[in-house]
């Protein structure tokens, strides 16, 4: 069992979730963030910090979102890891909130 980052990520990255990561399991793409989910410890640290509430426990992940299991798994082996909070994208609180971002996501594998 894992945590697992969400559609409301994308587009804005807060990064408010790899500062309290104590296994550092989250890695970056241009604009969305995934976790391990072989790394996680599913210590739950994570999902309260993220103002865009993007984080779910795989165990609680509504079934409109069930892909992004499988989509934290690929992605987390093609991205690097990211261990520090940085600047949330510039334009997050506009996309905060905002439903079906998954059009917007970058830096697939085959892109
Ligand atoms: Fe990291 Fe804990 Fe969140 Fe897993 S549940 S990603 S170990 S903070
Ligand atoms: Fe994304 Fe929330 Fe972390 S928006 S980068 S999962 S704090």
């Amino acid at each position: 069992m894992a945590f697992v980052v969400t559609d409301n990520c994308i587009q804005c990255k807060y990064t408010d979730c790899v500062d309290v990561c104590p296994v550092d399991c989250f890695y970056e793409g241009p604009n969305f963030l995934v976790i391990h989910p072989d790394e996680c410890i599913d210590c739950a640290l994570c999902e309260p910090e993220c103002p865009a509430a993007a984080i779910y426990s795989e165990d609680e992940l509504p079934d409109e979102l069930q892909d992004f299991i499988e989509l934290n798994t690929l992605l987390a082996e093609h991205w690097p890891n990211i261990t520090e909070r940085k600047d949330p994208l510039p334009e997050a609180e506009k996309w905060d909130g905002i439903e079906n971002k998954l059009n917007k996501l970058e830096g697939m594998p085959n892109d």
